[in-house]
């Protein structure tokens, strides 16, 4: 394929990334990336080999040494990118709240950053991507035109978690992924914002992809 198409759909933790870049790509046909999938399978996997995630050089290391593939497989009508370790996708250990807890530290290590930023990036040997995170409009795609930032109450987004039967200081995580020193949450210049408090999942994406239609290329 030439020039694939890369959406950037960024925003803070329970705003509704998953949910939409999942809606956006089914509607668009294009492959799905959970950016974040990436560095709990990181987190998860120093975990697994007690490596000490507060030793920026330790996880370096382990982030340098650990045997990943990229496979891109159909699963309910939805193409999605799937990161594995030593030939394993760890689906339901990278939502763990051990896991949770881990993964900003593990992300806020700058030799880290730039192994995903180039894996991440890699993913455009599939095609056509809606990738969600927190810098990819910033950081792993700065050049796409197709940015997207969304954001919630945090009463709002405590309440999703919590409806999904997570427990988790989402205000601690915001402030970690919003003050690390390399690619913090940001909005990018030119990502339309949408803030999705009292909107359902299909209003939000019913936004973006009115947005898109406008913009992308025939025959999108
Ligand atoms: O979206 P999520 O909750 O699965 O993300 C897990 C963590 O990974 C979150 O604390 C922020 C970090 N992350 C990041 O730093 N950059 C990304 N592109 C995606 C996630």
């Amino acid at each position: 394929m030439k020039n694939p198409i890369v959406i950037a759909l960024d925003g803070t933790s329970a705003s509704g990334k998953s949910t939409n870049a999942k809606l956006v790509a089914k509607t668009l046909s294009f492959v799905y990336v959970d950016t974040g999938a990436m560095y709990r399978t990181l987190a998860w996997h120093c975990l697994q080999k007690n490596v000490d995630i507060y030793d920026e050089k330790a996880v370096a290391a382990a982030c340098r040494k650990w045997k990943t593939s990229l496979k891109c497989l159909e699963k309910d009508k939805l193409r999605a990118v799937y990161l594995s370790v030593d030939g394993y996708f760890p689906e339901k250990e990278i939502r763990t709240p051990e896991t949770a807890a881990a993964v900003a530290h593990v992300a806020a290590v700058p030799k880290v950053r730039e192994w995903m930023k180039r894996t991440q990036r890699d993913c455009i040997q599939f095609g056509n991507l809606v990738m969600e995170g927190r810098d990819i409009g910033t950081n792993v795609f700065p050049e796409t035109d197709y940015k997207f930032y969304l954001d919630a109450a945090l009463s709002e987004r405590s309440a999703r978690r919590a409806a999904d039967g997570v427990q988790e200081n989402l205000a601690a995580r915001d402030q970690r992924d919003s003050q690390r020193a390399v690619a913090p949450l940001m909005i990018a210049l030119g990502a339309k914002v949408i803030n999705n408090s009292s909107m359902t999942a299909e209003q939000t994406s019913g936004i973006i992809l009115e947005d898109l239609r406008k913009r992308l290329p025939a025959p999108h």
